[in-house]
């Protein structure tokens, strides 16, 4: 197994017009962008569950679908089970896309060999009866489950398989319509997640530089926070607006889960969001092109109007500016968005001839933990997993607040202000034992703790020191 090469980093020249000097792009060294088997990044993704298609996308016929590098087809057979097979049949390599879908399986249309959802050979119709090729060979085969409008796949070893994780994030205690959607990027799955570890781009690329895209209290710098979760960690930024503290926190789970507030939040009114708008993966497809697939959360907090049409999402459709490459190319240059800013970056990212500064913090540590769990792997580890698989919903952190600051606090120094959405990140953090409503009015109390504590005593507003 090959090991992590060291890095080279790239300085490029520090003088004016000093292009020729300055070094071309070295390719990366994919240690944790490569997604095919038998690559470091690759057996290290298949020890977990993967969205790859909406339900709604599966109807009577096979569809190829390609993913993790290989050339896959999804089927439903005609008792409702799902199967993934290998694309190309193994007795010689006609597609399954091609294949007629069975009662049970689905027959490859060349010569008729008929498999199972898992693989299993059920049939070789040429074949003399007494033939015992079937006995012999399986097609390839991946388990599938599906969960809130989304089909999983699990392409790992059969006795590495985790539980499949149920997350929390849809048990509202309101009205809540799970809404699905995929969208396509042609770039490597990694920068797609990085873009989640970097909170400060929500304020130049979606409100300061590229055009009002979230709402205008983005322009307000943040103060940045990135702290650990049981999952991954939370991609946090905590404003001052007027009297108000705004606290938007995503989160990042590894190796490829994250969920996030919406951008639409004017912060001029006290709100609580204890789930997220958006619950997510970046899925590679291969090294080059990713899904982003998941499901946006429609309920009273994140549509307050009750607008948002669920036809607003589906394949390549998501309900914000700049998600998907079929703008026209003038005004997506005149007003780019997270898909221009992500896939020009390159198919893969050239981490070598960055220069990072302080804002990508999340970056750094999203991108040394993910390198740590490869090498874990690498080592024969089994990757962490979210706790309490199996034994009810996994807790997840994502949230968005904003807390009126009480009269005569501040606030505004940047090191007060940013603990304060450290110590309110805490109150989620911390109550992670909690499921469900108990949870919230744990949340909730710590963070009602918090501002009191903010709160100058009576002696001291009045300026009567004792
Ligand atoms: S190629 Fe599939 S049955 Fe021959
Ligand atoms: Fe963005």
């Amino acid at each position: 197994m090959p090991k992590e090469p060291p890095v080279a980093v790239v300085r490029l020249e520090n003088r004016p017009y000093g292009g020729y000097h300055n070094p071309h792009r070295a390719d990366d060294d994919g240690f944790i962008t490569s997604v095919g088997r038998g690559t470091p990044g690759g057996d290290y993704l298949r020890h977990y569950w993967h969205p790859f298609l909406l339900v709604s996308e599966l109807k009577d016929l096979p569809i190829p679908v390609r993913l993790l590098g290989e050339d896959l087809v999804v089927f439903r057979d005609g008792s409702g089970r799902y199967g993934l097979l290998h694309r190309q049949c193994i007795h010689r390599g006609a597609s399954l896309e091609y294949g007629i879908v069975a009662e049970r399986g689905i027959r490859c249309s060349y010569h008729g060999w008929h498999f199972d959802v898992d693989g299993k050979v059920l049939d070789t119709p040429g074949e003399p009866p007494s033939s015992t090729i079937k006995e012999k060979f399986f097609q390839g085969a991946y388990k599938v489950r599906e969960w809130q409008g989304l089909l999983f796949a699990y392409m790992g070893p059969a006795e590495d398989e985790p539980e499949f994780p149920i997350y929390d994030s849809t048990g509202y205690p309101i009205d809540n319509k799970v809404v699905p959607y995929r969208m396509n990027l042609p770039c490597n799955w990694v920068q797609i997640v990085e873009n989640g570890c970097d909170p400060i781009h929500n304020a130049f690329l979606h409100a300061i530089v590229a055009g009002q895209q979230f709402s205008p209290v983005f322009k307000v710098l943040p103060q940045l926070d990135f702290p650990k979760t049981a999952l991954g960690f939370l991609s946090m930024a905590t404003r001052k607006v007027g009297d108000y503290v705004f606290i938007r926190a995503g989160e990042i789970g590894l190796p490829n889960f994250g969920q996030f507030p919406n951008g639409s939040n004017m912060a001029n009114r006290e709100s609580a969001a204890f789930r997220p708008w958006v619950t997510r993966w970046a899925v590679a497809v291969d090294d080059h092109n990713s899904f982003y697939i998941g499901f946006a959360n429609v309920n009273s907090y994140n549509d307050p109007g009750g607008v948002i049409k669920p036809e607003e999402f589906g394949v390549d459709q998501f309900n914000f500016i700049g998600q998907t490459g079929d703008r026209p190319y003038a005004e997506r240059q005149r007003e780019p968005g997270d898909y221009d800013a992500l896939v020009s970056q390159g198919a893969v990212a050239n981490r070598k001839v960055e220069h990072l500064g302080t804002t990508d913090r999340g970056v750094v540590l999203f991108r040394r933990m993910l390198a740590n769990a490869i090498r874990e792997v690498q080592d024969g580890q089994k990757p962490a997993v979210p706790k309490l698989y199996g034994s009810g919903p996994v807790p997840t952190y994502a949230h968005e607040l904003v807390v009126k600051v009480p009269p005569g606090v501040l606030l505004d120094d940047p090191k007060a202000l940013a603990e304060f959405g450290y110590n309110a990140a805490q109150a989620f953090i911390s109550s992670d034992h909690l499921v469900g409503a108990e949870r919230e009015a744990a949340v909730q109390e710590k963070i009602n703790a918090l501002v009191r504590e903010l709160t100058p005593s009576s002696a001291t507003r009045t300026g009567e020191v004792s």
